[in-house]
Parts: structure tokens; C-alpha cells; sequence
């Protein structure tokens, strides 16, 4: 059998990824156990609270052992390299999951594994936290096809990741991102042959935001760029997710956050912890979304 990895939503078809979504549920349900006697290696070369705190948990719950190992003990292509580790690993584990600073990283781990590889976030992309975006946005309109994602900021790893469960989730998807950190056309145009949902690409957040069942947005700096933290506070200014722009948007439309946020920067202290706010569920959803996705990957269907 082909061992399936989780490096992005897209390695899912349309019909997995509803499966995995309700894979969450049915493996407590059910006691499913597909983890039971094994171990999952979770490397990180980056932070984590939500991201570490759900997926240790996840494999609690599915039956197995989590191995929570920081990126410099391993030291990913510095002590060794990513094909030695994994070789190791693999006759460890039932799988290995990494938050990486460069996605070749985790493509370079499921390039030789025989065990699944699942990407706790890189720099392309974060589709653990696209699956519990879905879950949240699934809890609060029912059917999600025909809903309208508005994305306000960095088109980055996040951003990425959401687009991609979005269309494949027949949503459609406004990105308002300034000039230079916007989706390409080329990366539009792959989105939108996803599934569909439509995808427009504009500067605007007045644009993107109208009539919006949700506003979605991340930090502005990235972990790995925070040299760049006055630049991008600059460029990305008119941005910020505020009570006028929610204004604009469907009059209950939610606001959505990967969390953690900068209040006053990507959003206003007022929007973020205001009544059309979601982050606490979304980010409670993330430990749904982990156990769905680790049972998928440990072959329940
Ligand atoms: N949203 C998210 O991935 O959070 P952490 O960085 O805390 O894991
Ligand atoms: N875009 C952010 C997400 C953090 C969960 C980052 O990569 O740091």
C-alpha cells in the first residue's frame, strides 16, 4: 500500500478531506485506536503552542506515544541529515510529523519514508490548521459550499493552506494582499481548478471583505522573518482587520484568526475579542482536526 503523507490540503482529494473532518468524531465515538502501541515523532525547528499542545494530544487519544523532539536536538541537516533521521524514525514510529523552517525539508522526509510524514507547518504551508479552519467555519454556517472567505494580508504558508480547503470545499476565496506579497496569477489560477469556488486576488480589503461570511487574516511577520518586522508593519498597515472593515462584511460574518495575533497590527483588540470572533474555537478545533487527520493517516476510513 502507498503510504500517504500530509505535506499540504492537496494531497487529500475532495472526498478525503470531508472524510477527514469527520473522522475526528467518529474515531472517540467509536474508541478507535489506530495508534495503539506506537509512536509519533513531532520535531520542531520553530515555536508552538496550539500546533505541539493538540497534535501530543491527538496521538494521546488515538491510542499512541508522542515524541516531542526540538528541531536543534536533531539538528536537521546540521547534526545529520533529513535522510538519516528519517531512516531512523521510520523504524520507530507510525509516523513522524515537523514543523520546518523550508517545506523541501518535509518533501525530502516523505520523499524516502515508509511511515506517514505530517507538516505541522512550513514555510509553503499549514494544513493542519486549513483542516480546523474548515471545522470551525462547518460548526458555524452548516454547509460551507457557496460561502464566501474573504483573507486579509500576507498571502503566506496559512493563507496558502486555507485557499486550498476552501475551494476544494466549493467556498470562494478573496485575497486582499499588498503589492509583493500577493498570490500570483499562476498560483490563482491553480486554486481556482481545485474545486468551485472562485478566487480573486486584489489589493483591496474594502473589495475583498464585502459580503464576506468570514474575514480571515495571520500575523503579518512570519516566524523565520522577524528581521524584517518594521517593513512589513509598514507595508502592511492598511491591512489591519478593524471594526469598519467587518463593517463591510456579511452582518454576521465571523472573524478568523490562526492565532498568535498582534492586536493593533493584523487586528484590532476590539474585532479579535469582540462577538464575531471564532479563534478560541478554531484554535480548540485544531485538536479535532489532528486526531482526524493522524486516523485518516493511520489507514481508518
Ligand atoms: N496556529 C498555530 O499553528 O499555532 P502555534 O504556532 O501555537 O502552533
Ligand atoms: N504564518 C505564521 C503562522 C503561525 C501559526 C507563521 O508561519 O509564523
Amino acid at each position: 500500500m502507498t503510504t500517504r503523507h500530509l505535506l499540504n490540503i492537496i494531497d487529500l482529494s475532495i472526498d478525503e478531506l470531508s472524510l477527514v473532518g469527520d473522522l475526528s468524531d467518529r474515531v472517540l465515538n467509536d474508541l478507535h485506536r489506530p495508534l495503539a502501541g506506537g509512536g509519533v515523532a513531532l520535531i520542531f525547528e520553530k515555536p508552538s503552542n496550539r500546533t505541539r499542545q493538540s497534535m501530543e494530544m491527538a496521538v494521546v487519544q488515538l491510542g499512541g506515544h508522542p515524541v516531542y523532539t526540538r528541531g536543534e536536538e536533531v539538528g536537521l541537516d546540521t547534526r545529520e541529515s533529513v535522510e538519516d533521521v528519517i531512516q531512523i524514525l521510520e523504524g520507530y514510529h507510525s509516523m513522524v510529523a515537523a514543523r520546518v523552517f523550508s517545506h523541501g525539508v518535509v518533501e525530502r522526509m516523505a520523499a524516502l519514508s515508509s511511515i506517514p510524514i505530517v507538516n505541522m507547518l512550513s514555510d509553503w504551508s499549514h494544513p493542519l490548521q486549513a483542516l480546523a479552519d474548515l471545522r470551525t467555519m462547518r460548526h458555524e454556517f452548516g454547509s460551507l459550499s457557496g460561502r464566501q472567505v474573504a483573507w486579509v494580508g500576507d498571502y503566506n504558508n496559512v493563507a496558502r493552506s486555507l485557499g486550498e480547503a476552501c475551494v476544494m470545499s466549493g467556498m470562494s476565496i478573496r485575497f486582499a494582499c499588498p503589492g509583493g506579497f500577493e498570490p500570483s496569477v499562476a498560483e490563482c489560477e491553480r486554486l481556482a481548478k481545485l474545486g468551485s469556488g472562485e478566487v480573486i486576488s486584489t489589493d483591496d480589503p474594502v473589495e475583498a471583505a464585502t459580503h464576506a461570511d468570514a474575514v480571515h487574516t495571520d500575523t503579518w511577520v512570519s516566524m523565520g522573518q522577524e528581521d524584517e518586522v518594521e517593513e512589513r508593519r509598514r507595508i502592511f498597515a492598511p491591512y489591519s482587520v478593524t471594526d469598519e472593515l467587518m463593517a463591510v462584511a456579511s452582518s454576521d460574518a465571523i472573524f478568523m484568526h490562526c492565532l498568535p495575533a498582534y492586536r493593533g497590527y493584523e487586528v484590532a483588540a476590539s474585532v479579535i475579542d469582540g462577538p464575531a470572533s471564532r479563534v478560541v474555537r478554531q484554535g480548540h478545533d485544531r485538536l479535532h482536526a489532528a486526531r482526524g487527520a493522524l486516523a485518516f493517516l493511520g489507514g481508518v476510513r
